[in-house]
């Protein structure tokens, strides 16, 4: 039997893909484990939306192939973003890769590597418009929440991100298989799913929209909480808006990229949003749905992009007040509409002061969003052990973290906290 040990890096959507990775190889006859030194066949699946994601697989690899010269009949794969990215380029010889499979190809990988250990080098990145793994249920079994992929691909064309190249056109999972998973995962001890799809509020399938899929899993019993992510701000229907505020298992979160600030920036994304029309969405958002918090993502630094126009930015942050958010500097990647059309152009330096401006504001808004909830009573649903001794964590439903003293509540079980400290990315409290 061949041993085979995987590793993931990137986003949710690949550590699930890890998952159904392994379903499929142990479907095949293969053994998963969880070390690499008692392994026949080691998978990294990469990620390749910003150079640091790249260059950490690659300074990986260069490790691994020190486990090839030790142990010559190790196969070695990459698959995910990473591999579509860059196809044949990895086989090459000082590289030291054997299987190369692209997000759409794990159905191929028993094939793959089976070739590959009969000494072959093998690429198979072809996407495609249709495969969903709909059948294929991850291998999965502990923790408080399970994420469930409903949409894969991306029909934007954003033109700072790889995801289209790297995961194809868009398709969505028919309804009864995200449903079924669900139960499964309730029948397993999960109390909270969260539907994940990279553009998820473009879900669509024969006739179920995003906000049916959602009103459909809320009805599997045992699910307690329901979280999705991530929506494009382009179209987010009033039925969902509804759904987000009526149906009590939906949590009040919602994640929004909102990328930049300046609408000439936006227009060079290909956002398909204007600045007013995003703060106009949030605070709509705000309006209805009450105790509502919102994430973003956002970019410094894209191509061209001014100090002036930076500072638009800063002014949407300061409007919509967002309760958390992930920065990032502008990281060019091959194979997008922004690095065939506009060089990488502003410095290092600047994207360096604009981030740490911006992660400064940031910081002081998410304290004072935080700092609104002392005093209150949240449900709590545990993860884990906190960094603090003898401290748990878990999240409320605006999933914000809540650490608390452990008393001896597992990863996946409600308590009530009240909060008497807040930080900028944590509530401190107690069990009440
Ligand atoms: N450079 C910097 N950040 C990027 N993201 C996507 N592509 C890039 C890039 N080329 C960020 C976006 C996206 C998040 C997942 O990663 O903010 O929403
Ligand atoms: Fe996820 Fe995007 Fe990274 Fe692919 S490139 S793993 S979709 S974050």
């Amino acid at each position: 039997m061949k041993s085979v040990y995987v590793e993931t890096y990137g986003c949710q959507m690949n550590e699930y893909d890890t998952e159904i990775v392994k379903t499929i190889l142990a479907q095949n006859s293969f053994e998963i484990v969880d070390d690499v030194e008692s392994a026949s066949v080691v998978l990294l699946n990469t990620c390749s939306v910003r150079e640091n994601a790249h260059r950490r697989v690659l300074q990986r690899l260069s490790i691994l192939k020190e486990l090839k010269i030790r142990r010559p009949t190790v196969i070695l794969g990459v698959i995910g973003c990473m591999a579509q990215n860059l196809k044949t380029e990895l086989l090459e010889e000082k590289i030291g890769v054997d299987v190369i499979a692209g997000p759409d190809s794990y159905r191929n990988l028993p094939d793959l590597i089976s070739k590959a250990i009969g000494g072959g080098k093998l690429a198979d990145v072809l996407l495609s418009r249709v495969e969903t793994y709909s059948d294929v249920f991850p291998t999965k079994d502990e923790g408080a929440n399970a994420f469930i992929v409903v949409m894969r691909g991306c029909d934007n064309v954003c033109s700072f991100c790889v995801v289209p190249s790297t995961r194809g056109r868009e398709r969505s999972r028919d309804p009864e298989g995200v449903v079924e998973e669900a139960q499964r995962l309730a029948s397993m001890g999960f109390k909270q799913v969260t539907l994940l799809g990279q553009n998820v509020n473009s879900y669509c399938h024969d006739d179920c929209d995003f906000a049916e899929l959602v009103q459909s899993v809320s009805r599997v019993d045992g699910i307690r909480r329901i979280r999705f992510t991530s929506p494009h701000p382009k179209d987010f229907p009033k039925r969902l808006v509804d759904v987000v505020r009526d149906n009590p298992k939906v949590c009040s979160h919602i994640h929004l990229p909102l990328q930049a600030g300046n609408d000439r920036i936006l227009d060079k994304m290909r956002r398909t949003y204007t600045q007013r029309e995003y703060c106009a969405l949030a605070q709509h958002l705000r309006s209805e749905i009450p105790e509502l918090a919102l994430s973003t993502d956002i970019i410094v630094g894209f191509p061209t992009e001014t100090e002036e126009e930076f500072q638009d930015t800063l002014s949407v942050v300061r409007e919509v007040e967002f309760d958390s958010a992930f920065m990032f500097k502008y990281s060019e990647r091959k194979g997008t509409l922004a690095e065939r059309k506009y060089p990488d152009d502003v410095s290092d330096e600047a994207k360096t002061s604009r981030i740490t401006r911006l992660v400064e504001l940031q910081r002081k808004i998410s304290f004072k969003r935080n700092s609104q909830c002392v005093g209150r009573v949240f449900d709590a649903l545990v993860e884990g052990k906190a960094k603090k001794p003898n401290q748990i964590f878990g999240r409320n439903d605006a999933n914000r973290i809540v650490v608390f003293p452990d008393n001896g509540a597992k990863p996946g079980e409600f308590v009530s906290v009240k909060i008497h400290e807040a930080t900028p990315n944590t509530l401190i409290g107690k069990a009440v």
